[in-house]
C-alpha cells in the first residue's frame, strides 16, 4: 500500500489528530526556512539577532533583520500543504496544529487556533508595560515605541526563553491525548518540539513524518513519507 494510503487510513481512524510543523511546510510558500543549505542560520547569527541579549545590546540590529524578514513573508501566500491541513481541521471535531513557524499562514489558509510555540512576527510587545499588539507594518520604523515610550519588540519566542505558558500547555494537553501525529517540515532538532512525537508515542500515537529528507525523529516514526509537503499532504484529503 502508497505511504499515503497508510496515513489516510490512520488519520480517518483517528479521533483527535495533531499536526506539528516546522518551516518546511512553509518553504513552498517562499518563506525561507532555518537549516540547510539555503536556510536563514547559514547566513546569520542567531546569538546576534535572536536572543533577549542582542536585542539588549542592538536594538536597531535586531529589528533591521526582522524587518527584512517581515519583508520577505509580506504578500506571500499559504500554499497547498497550508490549505489542505486547514480543510483537514473542518473534518474532525478535535485538531489540533502545533506550528514553530511564526509567519501565520496556517491561519491564513483558514487552520483554528493554531498553537505557535514560537510567536507571529506580525506581533510586538512592549518591554515596558508588556502589552502586545498586532502589527504589520512593512518597513517598521526602527526600533519601533509603544505609547507607554518603552521599546517593542518582536513578539517571538528566542533562543534562551521560555515558551508561551498557555501555548505549551495546550500543546502538551493535545500530546497526552492524541491517536495519530503528523509531524511536517521540522528538523526536528529544536527543543521542546523535538521532543513531542516521543512524547505522543509513550501514550500509544500513530506517528508520521513527512520531510525532504530523514531527521532525527526518522527513527521513531511510524510511517516517514518523503517529498514535499504541499505535494503529499493534499493527498490526504
Ligand atoms: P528547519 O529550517 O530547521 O528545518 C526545516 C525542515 O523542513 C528540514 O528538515 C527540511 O528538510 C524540511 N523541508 C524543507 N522544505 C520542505 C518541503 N517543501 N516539504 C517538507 N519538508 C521540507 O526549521 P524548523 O525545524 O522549523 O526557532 O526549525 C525549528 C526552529 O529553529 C524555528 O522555529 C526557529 C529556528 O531557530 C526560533 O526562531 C525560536
Amino acid at each position: 500500500m502508497p505511504a499515503t494510503d497508510v496515513i489516510k487510513k490512520r488519520l480517518i481512524a483517528s479521533s483527535f489528530p495533531v499536526v506539528l510543523t516546522g518551516a518546511g511546510i512553509s518553504a513552498e510558500s517562499g518563506v525561507p526556512t532555518f537549516r540547510g543549505a539555503e536556510g536563514l542560520w547559514r547566513n546569520f547569527r542567531a546569538e546576534d539577532l535572536a536572543t533577549p541579549g542582542a536585542f539588549e545590546r542592538n536594538p536597531a540590529l535586531v529589528w533591521e533583520w526582522y524587518n527584512w524578514r517581515r519583508e520577505k513573508i509580506s504578500g506571500l501566500k499559504p500554499n497547498p500543504a497550508h490549505y489542505a491541513l486547514a480543510e483537514l481541521g473542518k473534518r474532525f471535531a478535535d485538531f489540533t496544529v502545533i506550528t514553530q513557524n511564526v509567519d501565520g499562514l496556517h491561519t491564513f489558509a483558514g487552520s483554528k487556533d493554531v498553537l505557535e510555540l514560537h510567536g507571529n512576527i506580525w506581533r510586538v510587545r512592549c518591554v515596558g508595560c508588556a502589552a502586545v499588539s498586532e502589527n504589520r507594518q512593512v518597513p517598521i520604523e526602527i526600533p519601533p515605541r509603544c505609547s507607554c515610550g518603552a521599546l517593542l519588540r518582536p513578539d517571538i519566542v528566542w533562543f534562551g526563553e521560555p515558551l508561551p505558558v498557555g501555548v505549551i500547555e495546550r500543546a502538551f494537553k493535545a500530546l497526552e491525548r492524541t491517536d495519530f501525529v503528523l509531524v511536517v517540515g521540522t528538523s526536528g532538532i529544536v527543543e521542546p518540539a523535538a521532543s513531542f512525537a516521543a512524547t505522543a508515542k509513550s501514550n500509544g500515537a500513530f506517528l508520521v513524518e513527512i520531510n525532504l529528507e530523514r531527521t532525527p525523529l526518522s527513527d521513531i516514526m511510524d510511517v516517514v513519507a518523503l517529498g514535499k509537503a504541499g505535494e503529499i499532504i493534499p493527498k490526504l484529503l
